[in-house]
């Protein structure tokens, strides 16, 4: 080991003292102390971008690996949130924002819609490269964030955060108590369904695809995944369906395992449409009363959300 090369504490997923401590005094909204990473993390983030290169050519959508080039981003370092919003903000207007770990869905629904995007700072161990259940900055900024300089991406993911955050806003005024949680609920399940069926695990069609089925990846939870960004394309144990509003709000899902059921759209404004019936069934109370199940929304969660949206009202 070279001499002080690991003198820093580090960010690694879970053991970094820097978010245990901005945890602990309640921060979410964090600066990037980039001089903490250390010399395994960035070699942590050479070791996963190194082998999704090919993985991306093959089975990433167009927009992505253009997304990829338009940012600049490197497989040398973990990349500076500062430096890659210098290249994303004139784009479409978004901002990779750090964060010190989950943000309640409200809040990041919220921060969509303002064209932010909460970004986790830390690296998975360079030990496990394959699975954490915890977002990181692989996840974040090598999955999510190419997709954020396509304007008609950006755009759907600006109106998506909007309705999202709407929906609790709707509903805040109603007397019954029991009823108002409940409905909160419910459409914040459907919520975190819609987003994770599209942006973390969509699939999406493509007659230049070049795999067997024309399909390409958009979602970021398949895009950070070396192992299940191809298993989504080629096995025969995922079922692939056409995007369907109805099945997507109702259906569970678990995150601890390749998913088994996945959904495809036709195109980005597909997609768009989608997002725009999303809306329509919201305001006529159509997700007021989606099926119960995955992913469980918390007490705490439907209190800070309320809390939120009557702020913003
Ligand atoms: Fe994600």
């Amino acid at each position: 080991m070279e001499a002080g090369t690991e003198q820093v504490p580090g960010l690694t997923t879970t053991k970094a003292p820097f978010i245990e401590n901005a945890r602990s005094r309640g921060d979410l909204f964090i600066a990037q102390p980039y001089d903490q990473y250390s010399e395994e993390n960035h070699q942590s983030w050479r070791n996963l971008y190194a082998r999704m290169g090919e993985r991306w050519e093959k089975y990433a959508n167009h927009r992505f690996l253009e997304g990829l080039d338009s940012l600049g981003l490197n497989g040398e370092r973990v990349p500076r949130l500062s430096e890659v919003n210098q290249f994303l903000a004139p784009l479409t207007g978004f901002k990779a924002k750090p964060v010190s770990g989950y943000v309640p869905a409200y809040l990041f629904f919220d921060c969509l819609g303002r064209r932010e995007f909460p970004t986790t700072i830390t690296i998975r161990d360079v030990a496990t490269p394959d699975y954490l259940p915890e977002p990181d900055i692989f996840h974040d900024i090598g999955g999510h964030v190419p997709m954020h300089t396509d304007p008609a991406f950006a755009e759907t993911l600006v109106r998506f955060g909007k309705v999202a955050s709407g929906a609790v806003e709707r509903l805040v005024d109603l007397e019954d108590s029991d009823e108002l949680r409940e409905r909160v609920a419910s459409n914040m399940r459907a919520m975190a369904r819609f987003f994770w069926f599209t942006i973390e695990f969509g699939l999406m069609r493509d007659q230049d695809s070049g795999t067997e089925d024309d399909l390409r990846v958009y979602g970021s939870g398949l895009l950070s995944s070396h192992g299940e960004i191809q298993h989504s394309v080629e096995s025969e144990a995922v079922q692939r369906y056409p995007f369907q509003l109805e099945w997507v709000v109702n259906q569970g899902f678990r995150i601890d395992r390749y998913q088994p059921l996945l959904f495809i759209v036709e195109s980005f404004e597909h997609l768009f449409d989608e997002v725009n019936r999303l809306e329509e069934w919201m305001e006529e109370g159509r997700l007021d009363h989606v099926a119960p199940g995955e992913p469980t929304i918390s007490a705490e969660e439907i209190e800070i959300s309320l809390a939120a949206a009557r702020e913003d009202d």
